[in-house]
């Protein structure tokens, strides 16, 4: 087990722990001054975004050869990780799963709640408690929003507490995504003075889509970036986001129209419609095609300008716009792979070792 310097959960009362708002819950899931448990986009501040960017970038360059390969799969051989994936996912999981691998992290995974002992009666907590018995982390995904928080929680006040990092939780938070978001950004900014002063637009499903919650919150540590929101006013963004925005003084706007705004925008964050959500087919009468990039709204776009999306993608970008060099989904895809595996390492505490490695390279 990882050494936990400091766990501020222990002895808490769990309601009193709810009702505190998202950034004065931060500083319990801590370990001292490093993350322990990755729960919500609130817990990390700019100096960490920095950090975790630059241990992702050199151990993709370690990664570059066998002998960094061989290093790195040394790094956590001695730890093991639980994947416990309580609603679809492919991308999140198997990104997760490699970076586990490139750390030499065995795994075990639960991803379908039928195969647990769920189906006999077991609670959701004492399922994942058991977990705890066999595993030095634990990945959760869960359809509850707050319920990995939960269980973070309970197993910090257990006689083994263990980190868990939240994959996706309910419409609420997804906040490995916002860092790899972030991370995407910061590379694709690199030669255009960074992310500072950017005018990045979210589209589509705002109001359901926990990728753009997380990320919304951390564009705060990004002095003068300008956000637009734009969807169909039944899935626009939630109050709560805007006044994080309104207290952080960052400038934003609401609208419908993305074809009008395409021309000004250095980002733009595309998302699908989250119709699992949907209690009666509302979002059926919702036409889609005015919230999505073709070929022909690609000409209006800056030759600078980058395209993202969480994926999975429906029709919202068309696959022609696959090969423009400004979309980026698929580097997406990849640098999560990677600032997957440096947040993994900076909480079982293994980050210094990275760094003295990538110290000896390139001096
Ligand atoms: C997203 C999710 O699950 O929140 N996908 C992902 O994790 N990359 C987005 C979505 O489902 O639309």
């Amino acid at each position: 087990m990882i050494q936990y310097r400091e766990n501020r959960l222990r002895g808490v009362d769990w309601n009193d722990l709810e009702s505190l708002p998202p950034a004065e819950r931060a500083p319990y899931f801590m370990n001292g001054k490093s993350v322990y448990h990755v729960l919500f986009a609130q817990q990390f501040d700019r100096e960490f975004l920095d950090r975790i960017c630059e241990l992702a970038t050199r151990t993709r360059r370690i990664a570059k050869t066998r002998g960094g390969m061989m290093f790195l799969k040394e790094l956590l051989a001695e730890k093991r990780a639980m994947l416990y994936f309580a609603q679809p996912s492919s991308r999140t999981f198997l990104s997760f799963l490699a970076s586990c691998e490139i750390l030499g992290l065995r795994s075990g995974e639960v991803r379908d709640s039928n195969t647990s002992s769920e189906m006999k009666g077991e609670s959701p907590e004492d399922t994942v408690r058991t977990f705890s018995s066999y595993f030095d982390m634990i990945i959760m995904r869960h359809p509850q929003g707050g319920f990995a928080e939960r269980i973070a929680w309970l197993l910090s006040n257990s006689e083994r507490p263990i980190p868990v990092i939240n994959a996706g939780s309910g419409a609420d938070q997804h906040p490995t995504q916002a860092l790899l978001d972030v991370y995407t950004l910061q590379r694709s900014f690199e030669g255009q003075g960074g992310i500072e002063g950017k005018r990045i637009a979210f589209v589509g499903d705002l109001a359901r889509g926990r990728t753009v919650r997380s990320l919304a919150t951390l564009m705060t540590h990004y002095p003068g970036v300008h956000l637009s929101f734009i969807a169909p006013p039944a899935l626009q963004i939630d109050e709560g986001i805007l006044r994080t925005l309104d207290s952080a003084g960052i400038a934003y706007e609401l609208g419908e129209n993305l074809v009008g705004k395409l021309p000004d925008l250095d980002a733009v964050y595309m998302t699908r419609i989250q119709d699992e959500w949907d209690t009666e087919g509302e979002s059926e009468a919702i036409d889609v095609s005015a919230y999505a990039i073709t070929v022909e709204r690609l000409a209006l776009m800056k030759d600078s300008a980058v395209i993202m999306h969480p994926l999975p993608r429906r029709s919202e970008i068309s696959p022609e716009v696959d090969s423009d060099p400004r979309a980026k989904y698929w580097r997406q895809v990849r640098n999560g792979m990677w600032i997957r595996a440096a947040l993994i390492m900076n909480i079982l505490d293994r980050a210094g070792e990275v760094d003295r490695y990538y110290d000896d390279l390139v001096s």
